[in-house]
């Protein structure tokens, strides 16, 4: 698996605004459009303050519609919500947002992940019979989760449906998450993991240690396109 290892996790955020850039301005003249799908949690949302502070005059954002790879079931108002932080981080700054598509954190989780569903099933092209994102932003929890993709929900890796209700396995609240074959099937995937706290995880999937299929993380090997590690030096601690 390709890895990059950065000294800082704001370095590794300015390092990938780069990157992103480069991408989407790749997609834009070739097709003009580019899917992204968007993960919660603390390096994602660097990486957004960086797009806040520096992009917003770079990229076209007209033509770059953003999804979720998964969200929590709670308002947009709360600070737990990944769209309500993306949102007041980056979205408010920028003058068209017609084509932000977040997950509905108000409705109930059932409807919703049907909905979330139908509404990628319209909105993006398909490979291997499901729909393809061109680019999709991963953390990783400390558990080796991505998206909301528990261990102890493994089935959500090999479900044939495109959205499912997650539960997270300590506070028991409610999530709609992309499934693994939704989230194996972009062009380009990046994980974006910092802290020590992830470094042991980090070891045992990259260098296929222990049972590190245990991780979610692990399982998630591009059905036909490229997955890159950006890592800082915290979480590439132990390679
Ligand atoms: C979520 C995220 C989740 C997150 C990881 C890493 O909704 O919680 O999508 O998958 O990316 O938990 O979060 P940190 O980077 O904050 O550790």
């Amino acid at each position: 698996m390709n890895k990059k290892i950065f000294g800082s996790s704001e370095k590794l955020a300015e390092a990938f605004a780069e990157v992103f850039e480069k991408i989407c301005d790749e997609y834009i003249l070739k097709i003009g459009i580019v899917n992204i799908a968007l993960s919660g949690g603390t390096t994602p949302k660097l990486f957004f303050e960086i797009l806040s502070k520096k992009y917003i005059d770079k990229l076209d954002w007209s033509k770059i519609n953003f999804y979720w790879a998964d969200e929590r079931c709670v308002p947009p108002e709360s600070d737990e919500s990944n769209h309500g932080e993306a949102d007041r981080i980056l979205f408010s700054k920028i003058h068209s947002k017609k084509n932000v598509y977040p997950v509905n954190g108000n409705n109930d989780p059932v409807n919703e992940a049907v909905r979330y569903s139908e509404l990628l099933e319209k909105n993006l092209p398909f490979k291997n019979n499901f729909p393809r994102f061109d680019i999709i932003l991963l953390g990783m929890g400390e558990d080796g989760h991505i998206a909301s993709i528990f261990p102890d929900q493994m089935n959500l890796l090999t479900s044939e449906k495109i959205c499912e209700v997650a539960v997270h396995p300590v506070s028991q609240q409610k999530r709609i998450t992309l499934t693994g074959i939704v989230i194996k099937n972009p062009d380009r995937i990046f994980f974006l993991v910092t802290g020590r706290s992830k470094a042991e995880v980090v070891k045992e999937i990259l260098k296929k240690k222990n049972i590190f299929e245990k991780y979610p993380a692990s399982h998630i090997t591009p059905t036909h396109g490229k997955s890159e590690w950006y890592l800082d030096s915290e979480a590439a601690d132990l390679l």
